[in-house]
């Protein structure tokens, strides 16, 4: 790449021609290596960040906190006292000009009331950090729910949740499932089970609890509770693959009353859609979408006699789109679904949906029906694999036209 050459001259100093003839300078790169670390102590200085752990927003992560906070002033005074120690104790008994430098200085060995306090001392903190420690996990392990537990599946590269909304005590048939958005009531302590369908993911909500694997065979338990009613995000925190990066997830908190109104409306199925428009984007839906996805009332017998989903990915199964348009953001919470109207760069319950003033974020979606994996990093089956059984990881590219893209754009917005 032939446009890398100046760069790399500007940061080193020195052109591979030049470097024969003239000594390199050095200082650019003497500046470079001041300013990363500079760069790296600003960037710890964001003032809103929001996936800042140390900023917890319900108990169980301020219970967390609360251990940081005492085990990172230890370490601190211990790491201040140890390196001032060395600095002084390296100056003090440097050797000198007129020291002979053959000369060995003065060996000193054994001193009983030193080694007793450099052994008892950090031995006692170690013991309060192990006593805190426990306690914490204890008090974390013996929070009980409040009445409400949800299945959370990693997939590559996007979470399930799902609500057991039957009461028959596991997570199929009825039961409700939606993506990206995990909506639980605030104020409450929310029971997860979480797994996945093909590789170990992980689920992290930083300000809300810390992190818990998602292995597929298993099933891990973690419990959040949101303080307020609100959006709080995470991403998936172990390597999955190719959209690792683009694996996020969301947990919306609303007002108990607000949740309970929330899951009513998701039970229900999807309505066929009176506008033309979206009535040719819910045919389209159900002739091009049905191998993976459902809209339960739009395309229940297409999915189930295409395999229900189960044909063309890893994970066999992908997001369900019954009430696609309830949800803040769409392909692994990657992108935002409505637009952000207070600028906060975060999607939040009052800026979705049309009947809140919401505005839908069609630009977003309309490239992603364009092309899905030049939008995020996929690896979907070519119709080729599709004859062999092999399956894929994301969406394909379908090839579909503006007017059909437009079309199903009209649809999904009637998913609500
Ligand atoms: Cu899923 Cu990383």
């Amino acid at each position: 790449m032939r446009s890398g050459r100046p760069v790399f001259e500007a940061l080193s100093g020195h052109s591979p021609g030049r470097a024969s003839r003239t000594p390199p300078r050095p200082r650019p790169r003497r500046a470079l290596a001041l300013l990363v670390p500079l760069l790296l102590i600003l960037s710890a200085c964001a003032s809103d960040a929001p996936q800042d752990s140390l900023e917890p927003e319900g108990p169980i992560a301020r219970t967390i906190d609360n251990l940081v906070n005492p085990v990172f002033i230890i370490a601190a005074v211990v790491f201040v006292l140890v390196e001032f120690g060395i600095l002084y104790l390296v100056l003090r008994f440097r050797q000198r000009k007129d020291d002979d430098p053959d000369e060995l200085p003065g060996q000193t060995h054994g001193n009983t009331k030193l080694e007793i306090g450099w052994t008892v001392l950090p031995a006692l903190l170690l013991g309060f950090v192990a006593f805190a420690t426990l306690a914490t996990l204890f008090d974390i392990e013996n929070t009980k729910d409040d009445g409400l537990t949800v299945q959370v599946t990693g997939q590559q590269w996007w979470w399930e949740f799902t609500y057991d909304t039957d009461g028959d005590g596991d997570y199929t048939d009825e039961d409700v499932l939606t993506a990206n958005d995990l909506v639980i009531p605030a104020g409450q302590n929310v029971g997860l089970e979480i797994t996945s369908r093909d590789v170990i993911h992980s689920f992290w909500i930083p300000k809300l609890n810390g992190k818990k694997d998602a292995v597929p065979g298993s099933t891990h338990p973690l419990m959040i509770n949101a303080d307020e009613p609100g959006t709080y995000v995470g991403q998936c925190t172990e390597f999955c693959g190719l959209s690792h990066a683009y694996m996020r997830q969301r947990v919306v908190a609303l007002p108990p009353d607000e949740f309970d109104a929330w899951l009513e409306d998701q039970q229900a199925e999807a309505d066929e859609p009176t506008d033309e428009a979206a009535a040719m984007g819910a045919e389209l839906f159900a002739s091009q979408c049905s191998v993976c996805h459902l809209a339960r009332g739009i395309n229940d017998d297409q999915f189930e006699e295409a395999g229900d989903g189960t044909t063309e990915l890893v994970s066999e199964n992908a997001p369900d789109l019954t009430h696609f348009v309830s949800r803040g953001a769409f392909a692994g919470a990657t992108f935002n679904l409505w637009d952000d109207l207070d600028g906060d760069q975060i999607v939040e319950a009052d800026e979705i949906g049309f009947a809140n003033g919401g505005q839908l974020d069609t630009a977003n979606l309309e490239a992603w029906l364009r092309d899905p994996p030049a939008e995020k990093p996929m690896d979907p089956v070519t119709p080729e694999e599709v004859e062999t059984g092999v399956r894929g990881r994301g969406m394909p590219n379908l090839n579909l036209s503006e007017e059909q893209i437009d079309q199903l754009v009209a649809f999904l917005a009637t998913l609500d």
